[in-house]
């Protein structure tokens, strides 16, 4: 079976710095894959350059077997890739249910039109969507919460419902866990781990024990590279790897 998404030697300039440097990589299909390696390593970059915010400086990128090298976020949210940022994407003041039906709108009307709250219900399929991803997320309970008002872990699990509204087929979780308490990160990691189910996932995760729990294969980066790919059981006693980013710790 072909990758849903290969990229093929891309590389991102930043002036004289090279954030990533003539990286490839694949994704198959329903797979769940990590992004894993120290700070400055690249991983936001690489995720950027797929998502369509930064162009790549050279390489070429395929999805579903198209090349969408230099397409913007629009135009490659619409062909299936959606991203969960890391900083805060979320109108404080509207609720939970009405930040998720702004990218579900936005990927099933099309472009944004002039008033997103008129006429909500002449939209075929935004109930089920907004349905769909209140349960993924476990905030059906919130669905009329302001967003403001959310505990810090339900806000990031928003912000992975945000993307999911525009019903991806690979989802990009920029360190998902990040800042949560144990237990919060627990749960999100159960969660992500039933959404393997209906999409096909890449990961940058800092925490180890979350990596190896959910990854079916592991890219690791260093300084703008890729110094290592394979299972999470190779990853884990690769040398250069524990040399690199787990500092010998395994
Ligand atoms: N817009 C930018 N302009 C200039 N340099 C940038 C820009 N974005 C990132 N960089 C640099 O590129 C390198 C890679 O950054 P990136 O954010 O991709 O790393 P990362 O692996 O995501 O790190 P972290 O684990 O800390 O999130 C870093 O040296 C960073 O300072
Ligand atoms: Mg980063």
């Amino acid at each position: 079976m072909a990758a849903m998404l290969e990229a093929r030697s891309i590389t991102k300039r930043f002036g004289g710095l090279t954030a990533v440097n003539e990286l490839s990589l694949e994704v198959r299909q329903g797979t769940v894959n990590a992004l894993i390696g120290p700070n400055g390593a690249g991983k936001s970059t690489l995720f950027k350059m797929l998502s369509g915010e930064l162009r790549p400086t050279s390489g070429h990128i395929h999805f579903k077997d198209a090349p969408i090298t230099g397409l913007n976020a629009t135009e490659i949210c619409r062909r299936g890739i959606s991203k969960s940022y890391q900083t805060t994407q979320i109108f404080p003041n509207l609720t939970v249910s009405e930040n998720i039906v702004i990218p579900a709108l936005a990927k099933l009307r099309g472009p944004f039109r002039f008033d997103p709250f008129r006429r909500l219900r002449g939209v075929r399929g935004l109930a089920d969507v907004l349905a769909g991803v209140l349960r993924a997320m476990n905030l059906e309970e919130r669905a009329q919460t302001r967003a403001a008002d959310l505990a810090y872990g339900e806000k990031r699990r928003l912000e992975i419902g945000l993307a999911l509204a525009t019903q991806p087929d690979l989802l990009l979780l920029d360190e998902p866990t990040a800042g949560m308490s144990p237990e919060e990160s627990k749960g999100t990691v159960q969660l992500v781990k039933e959404l393997r189910k209906s999409v096909t996932i890449i990961v940058v995760e800092h925490d180890m024990d979350v990596v190896f729990e959910l990854a079916d294969r592991i890219t690791v980066m260093h300084e703008g590279r890729k110094i290592a790919e394979g299972p999470p059981e190779e990853i884990r006693a690769h040398p250069a790897v524990q040399e690199a980013y787990l500092g010998g710790a395994l």
